[in-house]
């Protein structure tokens, strides 16, 4: 398994571009199974989490090229209607095949996600959407196995705000017959943009974006070309990291405006942003003593609120602030075990319930830690880069699921960073 080796300490300068968005690529990579024609998508990422979902889809029997940015599907005949276990246990989104081959072919069998490293994170409303369309569903070894005729329009009001729920409905609404209303729907800038890649394949989709999507739905859908929305937690992700080490970073290729939440947080703890339609410039100054950060407190909730992809890097930053601040987690059980990492490099972080209670201190310093999931492993390097001295982050297969060449971009803004292959220098 790689490591990274980070150098902290430093300030980041330079110029980073952001890559295309992975919440995004997942569900519009499945949305290719709903047309016989080629869908052809730029700016994907590399990502594993993207080369999971593709083996899935190859699995299926989707024609798939991969070059650099591009991905062209071809859902042209399937021979296998079902998503292994084996896949949608390493990754959770594989559950997005459900809506779009139940909508098509009339038929889907997919694993049940199980729990993971962040809590329970069912898929009830998932199911509960497609049974209001009149599909009959049945839990078999593990399996939800879903059938129908063909899906027929219906008014669905989750129980929750889940994302991926809503994307799931929204595609297989698409090819059912009449109208479905999504209300309590997720926000997300994500559902817009598969939302507009649907509506390139002749779907009639309005609302997407606001709490309550209609969508009216079609025979059959054709082939589209798609570029993927840019990713806005990477955007903040850099931008967190650059206000806890001190420097000014141009961020190229991003859009600000899914980031309102965030950036006024990071206003609100002292960096300085200005930003365009597709940049943001931070500048920070590299203080110390009583001239730190202020601390933030932040509460995750659903978009356009503060995400709970940033908590971590908030929760990394609060941690050299001058002042204690409070980081409440509300969407996810059990998101909180960056705290413990975060403590061995030096951070004085307590948990209560669903609150973790920051007290800054002057400087963190370098140490072992190992990450636990995804966004956690982003905290983790951003506590690195923080930190005096050397630290090593174990166990970044977490991390690759998400960031594209996340140690490449930092070294390219200073970073003393490295990745270590397995078996490597022990
Ligand atoms: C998506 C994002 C993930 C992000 C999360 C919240 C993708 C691929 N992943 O995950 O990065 O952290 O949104 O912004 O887009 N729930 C149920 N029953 C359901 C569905 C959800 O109880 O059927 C609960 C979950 O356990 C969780 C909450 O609802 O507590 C929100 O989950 P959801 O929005 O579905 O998250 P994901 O779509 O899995």
């Amino acid at each position: 398994m790689d490591r990274l080796v980070i150098s902290g300490g430093g300030a980041l300068t330079g110029e980073v571009a952001v890559s295309g968005a992975k919440n995004a690529t997942l569900p519009i990579l499945c949305a290719a199974l709903l047309t016989g024609e080629p869908v052809q998508l730029d700016n994907v990422p590399r990502l594993r989490d993207v080369a999971t979902m593709v083996k899935l889809l190859r699995q299926i029997g989707v024609q798939v090229e991969h070059s650099g940015d591009r991905v062209e599907l071809s859902a042209h005949a399937l021979d296998r209607l079902e998503a292994p276990y084996d896949l949608v246990k390493t990754m959770r989104a594989s559950i997005l095949v459900l809506g779009p081959l139940l909508a098509r072919f009339g038929e889907a069998r997919v694993s049940l996600p199980g729990g993971c490293a962040i809590g329970p994170r069912p898929v009830d409303q998932h199911i509960k959407g497609l049974q209001a369309m009149g599909a009959a569903i049945e839990i078999e070894q593990g399996y939800i196995i879903a059938r129908a005729q063909r899906l027929r329009g219906a008014r669905i009001v989750t129980d929750m705000v889940t994302v991926t729920g809503t994307e799931n409905l929204m595609m297989a609404a698409v090819l059912a017959e009449g109208q479905t209303i999504l209300e309590n729907a997720a926000r997300e800038p994500e559902i817009v943009d598969l939302a507009e890649a649907l509506v390139g394949m002749g779907a009639k989709i309005s609302g997407a974006g606001t709490d309550c999507i209609s969508i009216e739905g079609v025979p059959r859908l054709h082939g589209t070309r798609h570029r993927v929305m840019p990713d806005r937690i990477e955007t903040g992700t850099f931008l967190c990291a650059v206000a806890a080490t001190g420097g000014e970073v141009f961020v190229r290729g991003a859009r600000p405006a899914t980031l309102d939440a965030v950036v006024e947080k990071l206003r609100e703890a002292g960096a300085a942003l200005e930003a365009g339609p597709d940049w943001i410039r931070i500048r920070v100054a590299k203080t110390r003593g009583n001239g730190r950060l202020k601390p933030v407190s932040v509460r995750t909730s659903e978009y356009p609120a503060f995400p709970t992809d940033m908590q971590a890097q908030f929760m990394a930053l609060n941690s050299i602030a001058h002042g204690t601040s409070r980081v409440t987690e509300t969407i996810f059980e059990n998101r909180f075990m960056h705290v413990a990492e975060l403590n061995r490099l030096g951070a004085d972080i307590e948990i209560e319930g669903i609150t973790a209670i920051v007290n800054g201190v002057e400087s963190l310093s370098g140490a072992s830690v190992m990450a636990t999931d995804l966004r956690a492993s982003a905290g983790l390097v951003i506590g690195a880069l923080i930190a005096e001295g050397d630290t090593t982050i174990d166990r970044i297969y977490h991390l690759d699921r998400g960031y594209e060449q996340m140690e490449k971009k930092l070294a390219g803004l200073g970073a003393r960073i490295r990745r270590v292959a397995s078996g490597e220098g022990r």
